[in-house]
């Protein structure tokens, strides 16, 4: 594992990692780029096309949301993005890498290193406190205790649940047992992070919330974030917005 700080100290001056924040788009590489996606699933005799020829790219500290409604292609695009599942046709290029041209191993490696999830659901172990639960992931990849301690708990102060550390999953409200799953899905930090309906458990304040919490943590440490959601108000938040229909990916209006 790398221990590459979350937050790039020196009151948030461009770092390697995110040259160019700062609202200007950034001259790097693009983190994700997708390119003429379809995904066609077998169903029976016939076929389900989930995605048509997506296009998409996506910067550094860059916050994309994707709305559509229930069997838009909203799932099907991040499990393509994430290398767990393989296109009909089109590219994903994900940090440079084409992913068709990774071995299994390779890409479970670079989910475990460079991508964050957070779902619907926060899905937290309820006997564990809030700092155990951030902590579960470095555990499985065997990072030492006190650096474990140190990570978990600047996670969980970026989220701004420093003081709420040692409460148990079941102690916290949703949108607290929300933003846990969200250091947890930070604190090995990834330069993406794949967001499926992350607001879709909680009531629309509680969900505003959390999505603002998902751009500062993307403006401030330089990860980006592509959120899918069917609140139409997430596109407020985002750096860009698009809208996907039966499967075809567009640029949305605010
Ligand atoms: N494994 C699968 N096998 C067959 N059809 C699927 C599968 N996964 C998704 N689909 C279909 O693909 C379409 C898009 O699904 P999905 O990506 O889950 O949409 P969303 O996440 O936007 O609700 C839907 O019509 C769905 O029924
Ligand atoms: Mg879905």
């Amino acid at each position: 594992m790398h221990s590459v700080p979350l937050v790039n100290s020196g009151g948030g001056q461009p770092g390697p990692g995110n040259a160019g924040w700062n609202g200007a788009r950034p001259a790097a590489n693009p983190v994700l780029l997708v390119r003429e996606l379809v995904k066609e699933y077998k169903v029976g005799d016939g076929t389900v096309t989930a995605l048509r020829r997506v296009n998409l790219a996506v910067f550094a500290g860059q916050v994309i949301a994707v709305r559509g409604r229930s069997g838009a292609g909203k799932t099907t695009l991040l499990n393509l993005i994430a290398g767990l599942d393989d296109p009909t046709h089109g590219l994903v290029v994900l940090f440079g890498h084409d992913l068709a041209k990774l071995s299994e191993r390779q890409r479970t490696e670079m989910r475990r290193t460079e991508l964050g999830f957070v779902f619907q659901a926060a899905h937290l172990v309820p006997a564990l406190t809030a700092r155990e639960n951030v902590e579960v992931p470095m555990r499985l990849a065997k990072v030492a205790r006190t650096e474990r301690e140190r990570r978990s708990h600047e996670a969980l102060s970026l989220v701004g649940l420093a003081e709420r550390e040692q409460h148990r999953a079941p102690e916290l409200s949703g949108g607290e047992q929300q933003r846990v799953a969200i250091a947890r899905a930070l604190v090995h930090a990834p330069r993406l992070v794949l967001a499926d309906e992350p607001t879709g458990n909680l009531d629309s304040h509680t969900g505003h919330a959390i999505l603002d919490l998902m751009r500062n943590v993307a403006h401030q440490a330089g990860i980006a974030f592509i959120i899918t959601t069917h609140d139409p108000a997430a596109s407020a938040m985002a750096d860009a917005v698009y809208d996907i229909n039966d499967g075809v990916l567009t640029p949305g209006q605010r």
